[in-house]
């Protein structure tokens, strides 16, 4: 269940330095190491100047592209610890926003970690909770969950999100804000990091880092040669993260028509729900597909696309 910190806002203020120290001496192997750091995380909250030191440093190497970055956008990454890392994310207020995406989705994460507000007036957020073992996470599925509380993210307020169980909705603050966290650096490898749909409460969709692994899969399964088809076999059996095991089986099935079912039935021997149910999907899905076309692009000795004709039985 999300946890609420509220602190006094006379607080003292430490320096990025000092915070760095207390995070990097504090061992963070489960969701409940990151409860000492959250008093540590509000004293940052109130140093009013490490942001823009940060970003000034971050606009001095953006010229020359060597700023580090994450895949998501408006989020910062000022620090990868040992066990940790150091966020910064920005949270454009409606007119500024883009890129709505960022907002009014029910979503909840594979990761533990503690959110602090920082500046503007921060984001309002309805947050629910549930049995994230009673959901394999795959799309159409659904999630019974529980409504908890709306709150906002004010400055200096601390929230503790725990990865699975905690489910939350934000809407766009009304000035543009920003929230510091300290995040897990190990991902649950069993969590399935879902968007649900609010009216339905069924899995609508998943995190883009698990859409990019994908696409980066079925691109190696396609044009990659025997040793990467072993090196993918081997993730696909091996890698500790569930959905990167999924991506890989569905790589390969995509890949080797030929071998679908016997691919699948490898797939569906994996010990995590979500592996099997989402192989099987997969299976019925390019099943119903091929029973269509009949058909599939090969890349030829030259690399370019051809059309085989590929029986199936059904
Ligand atoms: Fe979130």
């Amino acid at each position: 269940m999300v946890r609420t910190l509220e602190y006094d806002s006379d607080d003292k203020a430490i320096s990025l330095d000092d915070f760095y120290e207390v995070c990097e001496s504090t061992p963070i192997k489960r969701g409940e190491d990151l409860e000492p750091l959250s008093p540590f995380l509000h004293q940052l909250s109130n140093n009013r100047q490490f942001l823009s030191d940060y970003l000034c440093q971050y606009l001095k190497s953006f010229a020359t592209l060597e700023a580090s970055h994450s895949l998501l956008p408006t989020t910062f990454i000022p620090r990868f610890g040992k066990d940790y890392v150091f966020r910064v994310v920005v949270w454009p207020d409606n007119f500024n926003t883009i890129e709505k995406g960022q907002y009014n989705y029910l979503h909840n994460h594979d990761i533990n970690f503690i959110t602090c507000g920082y500046a503007g007036p921060g984001y309002k957020t309805d947050i629910y909770e549930f049995d994230y073992e009673r959901c394999s996470g795959v799309m159409g599925e659904k999630a019974e969950f529980r409504f908890v509380e709306s709150t906002l993210l004010t400055q200096g307020k601390v929230m503790q999100f725990t990865a699975g169980t905690d489910i939350h909705l934000q809407y766009p603050p009304e000035a543009t804000s920003v929230s510091i966290n300290v995040v897990q650096r190990e991902r649950q490898m069993a969590v399935a990091e879902c968007s649900f749909d609010s009216k339905t409460h069924r899995v609508n969709g998943h995190a883009v880092s698990i859409f990019a692994k994908d696409m980066m899969l079925h691109a190696i399964a396609n044009f990659g040669d025997e040793n990467c088809r072993d090196v993918l076999t081997q993730i696909a059996r091996r890698h500790p993260f569930m959905r990167v095991r999924a991506s890989a089986w569905h790589a390969l099935m995509q890949a080797h028509p030929e071998e679908l079912d016997q691919l699948a039935e490898q797939g569906a021997r994996d010990p995590h729900l979500y592996v099997r149910t989402s192989v099987k999907q997969f299976h019925e899905g390019m099943t119903q597909y091929f029973g269509l076309c009949l058909a599939w692009p090969t890349g030829n000795e030259q690399g370019n696309f051809i059309v085989e004709e590929v029986q199936y039985e059904n």
